[in-house]
């Protein structure tokens, strides 16, 4: 560990940090993208190596995480399974041994959140979750962000971090990572989730990790999910790691597909966030995700904005 950080911190799950921590984070993240779109150089990970693991594909996760640690001054290293020992059955507590002894903060995207955890338990930095099959948290903070700079901050650029409290998210889909981590961020930030999936993908609450069953409400028709909704999303039909389940999945989630009449149902002004990649005709029409009301390609580049306060807070704690 280097000088100057005193409590190490992991973010393996939605629910490690409290709200004040998300407020604080919010308001960090307003003034990182504001000064990265006013081209002001801000460097203060000079000489930080961040270690990308990835077990599974990514576009925008390695993206926002390479290029946001860049453009902060430190340096990634990127490691699969296939390209490193992991692949050839190196005990992940080794590996969390060894690479955290050369690097400054680990991010990891693989299947069983058990995997993060062991790494993390033997990791001498902090481990952020890339996406397990269970959660994932950075890009949730990147959709709540998202949500706050559509409908929560002013015409001055002042930032209400708590204007999710009280809205309705719609969840329309397969109970699966992101469907887990909204439930953890609606306990925290005190919004509600109404969900529906096709019967046998239904949430978990233990999964989920949530004590409180208040922060959602399941429905079996997705119209009724959405009616009044603030926001609605979706997520890919199948997710990475379960493809031999295509078929019936395509079946099973026939209609659960996001379209304009579904929307319709939701408030005038609510948006359509979707964690990307997406497949029109499947889970979103063209219309909807193309539409109006979607934000997805800010929720996209607010990924790297949301990461980059995120390592900051990790290795520097809070600033000023
Ligand atoms: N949304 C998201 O995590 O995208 P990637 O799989 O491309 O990283
Ligand atoms: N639920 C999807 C999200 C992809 C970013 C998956 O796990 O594949």
């Amino acid at each position: 560990m280097k000088p100057g950080m005193s409590l190490m911190r992991h973010y393996l799950q939605f629910k490690d940090f409290r709200a004040e921590e998300y407020a604080y984070l919010f308001e960090r993240v307003a003034t990182i993208k504001r000064r990265f779109k006013n081209y002001e150089k801000y460097q203060p990970l000079v000489d930080r190596t961040l270690a990308m693991i990835f077990e599974k594909a990514s576009t925008r996760t390695r993206v926002s995480f390479e290029a946001g640690m860049y453009q902060m001054g430190g340096s990634v290293v990127h490691l699969t399974t296939g390209d490193s020992q992991l692949g050839r059955a190196e005990p992940l507590e080794d590996s969390a041994r060894v690479i955290s002894r050369m690097v400054d903060l680990v991010m990891i995207r693989t299947f069983e959140q058990t995997k993060i955890e062991r790494f993390a338990a033997h990791s001498r930095v902090p481990v952020i979750n890339g996406l397990t099959n269970e959660y994932h948290p950075c890009q949730i903070l990147a959709d709540i962000y998202t949500y706050i700079e559509q409908r929560g901050t002013s015409a001055r650029g002042v930032i209400d971090p708590d204007c999710l409290k009280g809205k309705v998210v719609a969840w329309v889909g397969d109970g699966n990572n992101m469907a887990n981590t909204w439930l953890q961020a609606a306990e925290i930030l005190g919004f509600t989730v109404h969900v529906s999936t096709p019967s046998g993908y239904e949430v978990d609450a233990k999964v989920a990790g949530i004590n409180n069953s208040d922060c959602y409400k399941v429905f079996k028709d997705p119209m009724e999910a959405c009616r009044g909704a603030d926001l609605v999303t979706t997520d890919v039909w199948t997710s990475m790691g379960y493809e031999a389940e295509n078929e019936t999945r395509r079946k099973a989630f026939a209609d659960w597909c996001v379209d304009a009449e579904m929307m319709a149902l939701a408030r005038p002004d609510a948006l359509f966030m979707h964690c990307l990649p997406a497949h029109r005709g499947e889970e979103v029409s063209a219309e909807v995700i193309d539409g109006p009301q979607s934000v997805v390609w800010d929720e996209a580049e607010n990924r790297m904005h949301v990461q980059k306060a995120l390592m900051e807070y990790l290795l520097l704690g809070r600033i000023g």
